[in-house]
Formats: C-alpha cells, structure tokens, sequence
C-alpha cells in the first residue's frame, strides 16, 4: 500500500517518500556555503519559493524552471531520492525540506548555509493540506474535515505539528535565516523578490525582475507541468480528486471553517503560540 507511514520520533511521514534511514541521515547532512535552503511546513508556499529561487538564481530566466522538475532541481533532503539527485547538482544548489528544525539542526549548527521558512496562515494550510490529502494516495485518507482539523490542531497529521514547527523555525537568532510569509508573498511579490534576492546577495535588475515575477505568478506556475505535478503518475496523485495548484489564494479557509471549527481553531492557536511574535494575515 501507498499510504503506509514512516513514523519518526513521534512523527508520521510518508512512507512513499521516506525510511528510517533517510530520516536518521538528514542532520548528517553537509551543506555547501554557497547552497539555500527552503524550510517549509508542508502547504506554506514551499513550490513557489522553489520556483523563486530557480529564477532569482537564474536572472528570471524560466529556461531551467521549464524544463527540470522541481524536485529535481530542489531536492527534499529527507527524501529517498536526495543521494541520487544530490551527487548531480551544480552549486549554488537549491535545497528542500519540510523537517521541524530540531530534526535538522547538527546539519545547519557549523554550516554558512542560507535558509529561507516560508510560514502560511495555518487555517489556509489546514484547508490546502486537506484537500492534498485527498488527492495524494500517498498520504492517509483524512475522512471528513471537521476530523482532519482535529488531527491538524493535535499535530497527529503528517509531518506532525504546524504549531512546533512554525515555533522551532522561527525562535532561531541565526543571520541566515530568512523569514517570509505566503502572504506576504502574495500580497507583494515584486518586493519579496527584492528582498529574497537581496538577501541571497543575487541582485537583479528591473527587468529580470519583472521576468521572475511573470514567471512564478499562480497561473503560469498551474500551466507548467515542472512545478504542477501533472507529471505523476495517477496512482501516486489522483488528478480527478483535485489539483495540487489548487487555488493560491489567501483567505480560502472561510470557504471551509464552520464558526464552530474557528473558534475550536482559535483556542488551541492562542494557547499555543502564546509568547509568539508571529503575526499572520488572516485574509
Ligand atoms: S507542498 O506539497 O508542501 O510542496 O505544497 P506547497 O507548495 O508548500 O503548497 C501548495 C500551496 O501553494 C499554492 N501555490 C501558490 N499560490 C500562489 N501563487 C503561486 N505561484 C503558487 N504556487 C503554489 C498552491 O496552490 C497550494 O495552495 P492551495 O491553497 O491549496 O491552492
């Protein structure tokens, strides 16, 4: 069976994608000082930052975001094929990972590796990491959404808690991290692409970035099969049970929550970011 799960200190992943020895080798890992790191909680706009990145490295140039699929030219670390895929990059790599930072951090204590989280208001998340779930065969099915939301709220969902690895990512001090946020994204992409080039020390002129900007929009990202995963085979992504481009807007969740599944939503949120200085744009 595809769905079957990896469980990991106390963490399900998918076991499609991951082993034990996949998972255990990750903070092994030895990072170039020219590499970027993307770190993301699954649904954050992870995609879409691969696609930046592609392009600010390549001047807004798409040749490379056309023609190479995104795993391929921004490897998950913890997954199976990192090794293979790994061992063929040419610097300066772009790498992948939806790891909480305490799985990942021996590999990033010494290293002068850029990183860049990308968080996402989680009610979006919940409702875009739903829908995932029932077009990835690869993931458990996640019965209605009122119960895939519990399990969301618990942290019992794949790749465990969102509220652990929001807190773990963003309480760290380091220079070489950079946060931004799917909304921020959203609301302003040519400024984010400013900044995103302006900390990987990539600048761009004006007209690369109007490129960049053409080229990572939602629609033109849906159409190319590198980035939307018309590729996969059905029996891995069931494309008549959805798209993974499903939406990409911001504010989707009101589509979805009930009152009741908001304010349910609510509690847990503030009694566990309590102390946290993370401001999110609900709408
Ligand atoms: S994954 O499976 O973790 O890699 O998914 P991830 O890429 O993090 O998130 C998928 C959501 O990001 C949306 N997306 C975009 N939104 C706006 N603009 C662009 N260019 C873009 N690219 C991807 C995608 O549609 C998923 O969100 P939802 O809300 O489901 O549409």
């Amino acid at each position: 069976r595809l769905d079957v799960m990896e469980s990991f200190q106390d963490i399900a992943f998918p076991g499609h994608l991951h082993t034990q020895e996949t998972l255990r080798d990750a903070p092994n890992f030895r990072f170039q000082d020219t590499d970027t790191l993307i770190a993301t909680y699954p649904k954050s706009g992870t995609t879409w930052m691969q696609e930046i990145l592609t392009l600010t490295l390549n001047q807004g140039d798409d040749t490379v975001s056309r023609t190479v699929p995104n795993w391929a030219r921004a490897p998950w670390l913890e997954q199976y094929y990192f090794p293979h895929v790994v061992k063929m990059m040419r610097e300066p790599r772009i790498i992948t990972t939806h790891l909480p930072y305490h799985l990942l951090a021996p590999a990033l204590r010494d290293s002068k590796v850029k990183v860049i989280y990308v968080a996402r208001n989680p009610k979006d998340i919940a409702v875009s990491f739903y829908h995932f779930h029932k077009m990835a065969n690869f993931l458990p099915e996640p019965g209605s959404f009122d119960q895939f939301l519990d399990c969301f709220l618990e942290g019992t969902v794949s790749y465990g808690s969102w509220f652990e690895h929001v807190k773990g990512w963003t309480t760290q001090t380091s220079k070489s991290i950079f946060y931004i946020t799917y909304e921020e994204m959203w609301l302003d992409l040519r400024g984010s692409l400013e900044r995103i080039s302006a900390f990987l020390q990539c600048p761009l002129g004006a007209e690369q970035i109007s490129n960049a900007q053409k080229h990572c929009s939602f629609n033109r990202m849906k159409e190319n099969p590198m980035v939307n995963y018309s590729t996969v085979s059905s029996d891995i992504m069931d494309h008549s049970k959805g798209q993974f481009m499903r939406k990409g807007k911001i504010g989707d969740w009101r589509n979805m929550f009930t009152e009741e599944q908001n304010r349910r939503f609510e509690e847990v949120f503030s009694s566990k970011m309590v102390g946290s200085h993370l401001k999110f744009i609900w709408e």
